[in-house]
């Protein structure tokens, strides 16, 4: 099996000044967020259109996918499709990462880095889009095949998406976060896929990352109680070994340690009266 290796970097896209900025862009990173994870009203409806134009760009570069296309020119099609409908690629300046979205092919496991390499038939690639528009952000990420997928990839791909839906299931106000974990991992034991640990979903709104965790293991530390108004993500990744990881020398890919394939999918939601709202939907 092939192994994905990095490639050259397109030039720094450009983001007109009439589109505004996550506060963090042009700075070492984020400010430390003071706010809550109960969102406002109004700022969930604000986040409903960051994260439909998330959603929609990731459909659009779906689109494109292909034997031969590079990922750099998935990161062209999302980056314009988001500048398109006034938001701004929440990635593209967030701790110096330098594209519009995040590719992850086959072993890597999230945070690649859209570059020249071509996708492969059979190749598994997830496409992980932030948007921030009115002020916050929307956060969806989605795994696809590229060409024509192996039983096992594509068994990956289902149950990750599978695993990701039986979390959000589980969301209740009043029930503890790691409830999410606790089923997202039983049913990833049933077929002895990895569970991915050292990443996390988070609590999303004003701040891309608030410092809410939301573990997709069972972590059983994780007591906090899930309250009607938060907005948080659920985005496992599962693997078809072990979930441990190591980075690139690039300081951002990561990949299964054994080489063995990942799957990721990510909501961002929204904790109602009786469950969840998915906030990164059409
Ligand atoms: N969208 C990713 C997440 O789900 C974060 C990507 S940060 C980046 O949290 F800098 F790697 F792009
Ligand atoms: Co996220
Ligand atoms: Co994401």
């Amino acid at each position: 099996m092939n192994l994905v290796e990095p490639y050259p970097l397109s030039p720094k896209r450009d983001v007109p000044a009439s589109i505004s900025r996550p506060e963090y862009v042009g700075r070492k990173g984020p400010k430390p967020y003071r706010g809550t994870d109960v969102q406002r009203p109004e700022t969930i409806a604000k986040m409903r259109e960051a994260g439909r134009i998330a959603h929609l760009a990731i459909k659009e570069g779906e689109k494109v996918i292909a034997p031969g296309i590079t990922t750099d020119h998935i990161d062209q099609v999302i980056h314009e499709y988001i500048l398109d409908h006034g938001g701004y690629p929440s990635t593209l300046g967030y701790r110096g990462y330098p594209k519009s979205c995040c590719t992850s092919v086959n072993e890597v496991i999230c945070h690649g880095i859209p570059d020249a390499r071509p996708l492969e038939d059979g190749d598994l690639i997830s496409i992980d889009v932030t948007v921030f528009k009115d002020g916050v952000h929307g956060d969806n990420c989605m795994t696809f095949g590229c060409g024509t997928l192996d039983q096992k990839s594509q068994d990956l791909m289902n149950r990750t998406r599978e695993a990701m839906e039986r979390g959000i299931k589980a969301v209740k106000p009043g029930r503890a976060i790691n409830v999410i974990g606790r089923v997202i991992e039983a049913y990833a034991n049933r077929f002895g896929y990895g569970v991915v640990r050292d990443y996390t979903g988070h609590g999303v709104g004003t701040a891309f990352h608030t410092g809410l965790v939301i573990f997709h293991y069972d972590a059983p530390g994780a007591t906090t109680i899930i309250k009607e108004g938060m907005t948080f993500t659920i985005e496992p990744m599962l693997t078809m070994g072990d979930y441990r990881s190591h980075v690139w020398d690039d300081d951002w890919t990561v990949v299964t340690n054994d080489y063995s394939r990942s799957a990721q999918f990510e909501q961002t939601i929204h904790v109602t009266h009786t469950g969840a709202e998915i906030l990164t939907a059409p």
